[in-house]
């Protein structure tokens, strides 16, 4: 059976982990494929709130097995204390997680240079989440990487292998006047971590492929978003992996063809956390408004997100860059309260009218939103079995703008409030 894969269309944050454990209920294997702890997928089933960073939200179903592939940089010691998360929240994962060979290893130094480099970027820093994404990255593509693999070698050779790292890194951190290291403490944290999750690492391609070949249901899911593709995304102000479904391919080793079903996930507005262009934001009242009722904060640093109007723009150049099959619209209940909503249809770029995200930045700064204007439909929508008219006519205005169905609502953060108009299935369980 192909594969499904989720994606985010915009800067992240879209709810893709909402949709993911929604998605789960019918999947054998759910998978990460690029990115680390950067990413915080939020889910909550019947009051209780999990926040995910490296495994993938598929884990709340005993069903399904979890793998970390190897598109991803892996910080062995968050790794850790997630697995003390879920063991605290009797979530049983004996079994059903396995870590790729080939994912590399966030070390404690990438951390210290990620930090380290935004300090001295200064004024034009790129607000990264502090995780050691880029310099873990780094070390990937310059071919002197660790990786989970590694963490398989007999224990002698392991530490002789991370007290060489980060001697030489050490090195290089007091190039750029950053405090060393200490050698003997991190090969004693790594190798307390190594006995804990080596059981896990193993060739997780062969796993997926086998997967494929017994039919089963496999999702993937994507962290962070599309315009934060290293490649897509709004260069310099992007992750450093590839966040768009092309990563699925690469990270997860599986071929294009196993994939047949990429649901986009779209916030019904939008939000980006950390800096870098943002077209529609809104930095007043409405701003102010969009964060407070959307509660939004960042799950993983905490920060507060800078919100603004749904930019269909930025939306269309998302769908085709991932061949969307539908759309997951989430957050509608966040815009209830608006009594005027407005939607970004293009961009004003001197005399010209843009209908896709412009490649240089200079050009992406000086664009102007232009807006239509709709009137909001003030009541909330999980309230009835059937959407207010209005907020019906908000749905068809996204799907006839990206060109693409919508095929699952979510309105509110709880597992059930989601309306998946493939099946006519309705929130029944949602209380008024
Ligand atoms: P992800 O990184 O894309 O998985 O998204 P996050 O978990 O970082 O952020 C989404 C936030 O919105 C989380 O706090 C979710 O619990 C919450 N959320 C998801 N879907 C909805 C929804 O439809 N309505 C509301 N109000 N909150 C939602
Ligand atoms: P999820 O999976 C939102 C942003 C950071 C920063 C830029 C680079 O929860 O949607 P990095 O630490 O990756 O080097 O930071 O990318 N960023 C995210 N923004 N959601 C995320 O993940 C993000 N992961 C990274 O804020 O602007
Ligand atoms: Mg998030």
């Amino acid at each position: 059976m192909p594969a499904t894969l989720v994606i985010g269309c915009q800067w992240g944050d879209e709810g893709k982990a909402k949709i993911v454990d929604y998605l789960a209920r019918d999947a054998e294997y759910v998978v990460r494929f690029q990115g680390g702890a950067n990413a915080g997928h939020t889910v909550v089933v019947d009051g209780t709130r999990f926040a995910f960073h490296l495994v993938p939200a598929g884990i709340l179903y005993p069903h399904a097995t979890c793998i970390l592939a190897g598109g991803m940089v892996i910080d062995p010691l968050a790794l850790s204390s997630e697995l003390d998360m879920l063991t605290e929240k009797r979530v049983d994962f004996q079994g059903r997680i396995l870590i790729s060979e080939q994912a590399h290893v966030v070390m404690p130094y990438h951390i210290r240079m990620d930090r380290g480099m935004e300090a001295r970027r200064g004024a034009s820093s790129i607000g990264t989440t502090g995780r050691g994404i880029t310099p873990a990255y780094m070390d990937k593509v310059g071919r002197r990487g660790v990786r989970m693999g590694d963490f398989l070698r007999p224990r002698a050779s392991f530490e002789k292998l991370i007290a060489d790292r980060v001697r030489e890194n050490n090195r290089a951190m007091k190039a750029l006047g950053l405090p060393a290291v200490p050698v003997a403490d991190t090969v004693h944290a790594l190798s307390e971590v190594a006995r804990k999750i080596a059981p896990f690492i193993t060739d997780t391609r062969l796993v997926l492929w086998s997967a494929l070949d017994r039919n089963k249901r496999v999702l993937c899911e994507g962290a962070q978003g599309t315009l934060l593709d290293v490649d897509h995304g709004t260069y310099p102000y992007v992750t450093s992996s590839s966040s768009s479904a092309g990563g699925a391919v690469t990270g997860a080793g599986l071929p294009p063809s196993a994939i047949d079903r990429v649901v986009g996930i779209y916030k019904a507005y939008c939000t980006r956390v950390g800096n870098g262009p943002f077209p529609t934001e809104e930095k007043g009242k409405t701003g102010d408004l969009l964060r407070k009722i959307g509660n939004e904060y960042g799950t993983t640093t905490g920060r507060p997100r800078r919100c603004g109007w749904f930019d269909a723009v930025a939306g269309r150049t998302a769908a085709r860059l991932n061949g969307i099959t539908e759309i997951a619209l989430t957050k509608l209940d966040v815009l209830d309260p608006f009594s005027a909503i407005k939607v970004c249809t293009g961009y004003r770029s001197g005399k010209k009218r843009l209908h896709t995200v412009p490649i240089s930045l200079e050009t992406l700064t000086r664009c102007r939103p232009e807006y239509e204007e709709r009137e909001g439909w003030n009541r909330s929508v999980a309230r009835d079995t059937e959407l207010p008219d209005k907020a019906e006519a908000y749905v068809a205005r996204i799907e006839s703008l990206l060109d693409c169905r919508v095929s699952l609502i979510s309105m509110g953060p709880e597992r059930l409030a989601v309306i998946d108009r493939t099946h006519k299935r309705r929130p029944a369980t949602i209380s008024p």
